[in-house]
């Protein structure tokens, strides 16, 4: 790494209102207007850092360094070579994971403790890339023309990506956008959200340590509607690769029509856990509750609708409420922190609006339902883990994603009543199910409409296992091998072989 990689990540820690340029080409920049916007720690409310501000002039440049680029040197990268480039990035991911982890703990919170243990997800993701760089094959496929004909499939990278990430897991979210457009031959424009920029700003230092060529990747700093939005507008993207609210998702897939882009959406979920008489109450307890709170709740999978089987429900509640109490809520940068702060004061305001409409509409707090604010903690966006209970599937906060560490209980009767239940909503990201019955463990996966269903656990990812939405919440794979299908294009070719 350079020394004003060094210097930087010094910097950082050290210096408040410190400036980082974008990289664009292969080269460090500032925007066109030069005009800049800043990152707060929300930890301590404290202005972390200023960052370009792009607008749409800014996009064009990264968008044509990144279309001369994909014809360029790199279009003569060979699967090995590009596979070599990606496991040479894992290894600088490793190498750097401590600056990069510590990163985003400032910029967005999360525990350090647990950002650093999330190491071998993320350089296991780059390598499962850098596994596939060499298997993108297509097919040879016989047809039943008359005479002789041969047809065949070629697999080509999409082009020009522009991937549009948001602030709640901004390391893995960069490489689930990166590593695909590097194992296939993409060039790629990354869009980081104006929240959470800096770590997706490192991951651009090692992109040019590992010399990845000029124009390959671009990480673009701006807001949503003067950066993101003519990314996904530009005419001259192949494919928009989104992860982030519904809502903006929808408004890319419309900017998406003019130029019939290729568009994959990971959006927002609202999931739903079922937990029956029958359940391991030991494992489940303390996995509801990571499923609620961790990350402060934001994450897309967060399980945020609870259905308890009556005979357990109370006895459920109390014990998730206990949990609740005793997470330790502090500064990321705290070794004993297990939950951060919200991101910003209107990530905060939102999580209480949803606490507040709880409350009016008749649910009972159980744990939680306010703003943390003694000694230190007044001075961040500190949210208690919230356990609501006499919850109602009609409740504002029952319906909509709320992204803070909210949990609403409710009791059922009967297996397919709660299955019906946790199917009444728009989204359909995931799910989770605790039963000890294997039968009814299968069955009810199988009814539950949603991309993943988590059984006696939750969160599991892996490189290799295919994630995503159904319904409104999104399209397309990421992870596995359907992921990279997502940045290829399939070429057919037809030769006529008669003599
Ligand atoms: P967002 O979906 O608006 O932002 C995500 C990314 O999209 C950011 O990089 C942003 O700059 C960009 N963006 C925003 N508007 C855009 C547009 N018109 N065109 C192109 N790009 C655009 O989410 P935001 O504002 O950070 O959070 C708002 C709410 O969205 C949260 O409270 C949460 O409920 C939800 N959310 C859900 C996520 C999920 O993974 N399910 C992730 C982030 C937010
Ligand atoms: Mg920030």
């Amino acid at each position: 790494m350079t020394t004003s990689f060094e210097t930087q990540t010094t910097g950082l820690l050290t210096l408040d209102g410190r400036h980082q340029k974008m990289y664009i080409d292969g080269q460090w920049v500032d925007s066109i207007s030069g005009e800049s916007m800043t990152t707060v720690n929300p930890a301590t409310g404290a202005i972390l850092a200023t960052v370009p501000r792009s607008a749409a002039a800014d996009v064009n440049l990264a968008v044509t360094a990144a279309r001369r680029a994909f014809s360029g040197e790199w279009a003569g990268f060979r699967p090995a070579a590009r596979q070599r480039l990606l496991l040479t990035i894992a290894d600088l991911f490793d190498d750097h994971w401590d600056e990069l982890t510590l990163c985003d703990t400032l910029d967005m919170g999360k525990p350090l403790t647990r950002a650093r243990a999330d190491r071998g997800r993320v350089t296991g993701m780059l390598r499962y890339y850098a596994g596939l760089a060499t298997t993108l094959d297509g097919r040879t496929i016989s047809n039943s023309l008359p005479g002789e004909f041969h047809s065949f499939t070629r697999k080509e990278p999409v082009g020009v990506v522009g991937a549009i990430i948001p602030w709640n897991a901004p390391i893995a979210a960069s490489v689930w956008k990166i590593g695909p457009a590097l194992a296939t031959g993409c060039t790629i424009i990354l869009k980081p959200s104006e929240e959470a920029p800096l770590s997706p700003l490192m991951i651009a230092r090692i992109m040019e340590e590992a010399g990845v060529p000029a124009g390959v990747v671009n990480v673009v700093t701006g807001n949503g509607v003067e950066a993101g939005a003519p990314l996904a507008a530009h005419h001259d993207v192949d494919k928009i690769a989104f992860t982030g609210s519904t809502a903006t998702g929808q408004s890319i897939l419309r900017a998406s029509a003019e130029n019939v882009k290729r568009v994959s959406l990971e959006l927002g979920g609202k999931s739903p856990i079922i937990v029956c008489a029958d359940a391991d109450l030991d494992k489940a307890v303390p996995r509801v509750g990571l499923a609620a709170f961790a990350n402060s709740g934001q994450i897309c999978i967060a399980g945020s609708r609870l259905f308890v089987e009556r005979s357990i429900h109370d006895e459920f509640v109390e014990r998730l409420g206990d949990f609740a109490r005793k997470l330790r809520v502090g500064d990321g940068t705290d070794p004993d922190t297990e939950i951060g702060p919200v991101v910003s004061a209107r990530q905060l305001e939102k999580v209480l609006s949803y606490v507040d409409s709880g409350l009016s509409q008749g649910a009972r707090a159980v744990a939680g339902a306010k703003r943390l604010q003694e000694g230190s903690l007044g001075a961040g966006f500190f949210m208690a883990p919230t356990v609501f209970a006499d919850a109602h599937d009609d409740m504002k906060m029952v319906r909509e994603e709320i992204f803070g560490p909210v949990i609403s209980a409710m009791p059922f009767d009967e297996l397919g009543e709660a299955v019906h239940r946790a199917n009444s909503t728009p989204y359909g990201l995931s799910a989770g199910v605790f039963t000890e019955n294997v039968g009814k463990a299968h069955r009810t996966a199988n009814a539950l409409q949603a991309g993943t269903v988590w059984i006696n656990t939750y969160h599991a990812l892996d490189p290799a296992v295919p994630f995503g939405g159904f319904k409104m919440s999104g399209y397309g794979k990421e992870g596995g091998t359907e992921h990279v299908e997502e940045y290829l294009e399939t070429k057919t070719v037809w030769i006529d072989i008669a003599e």
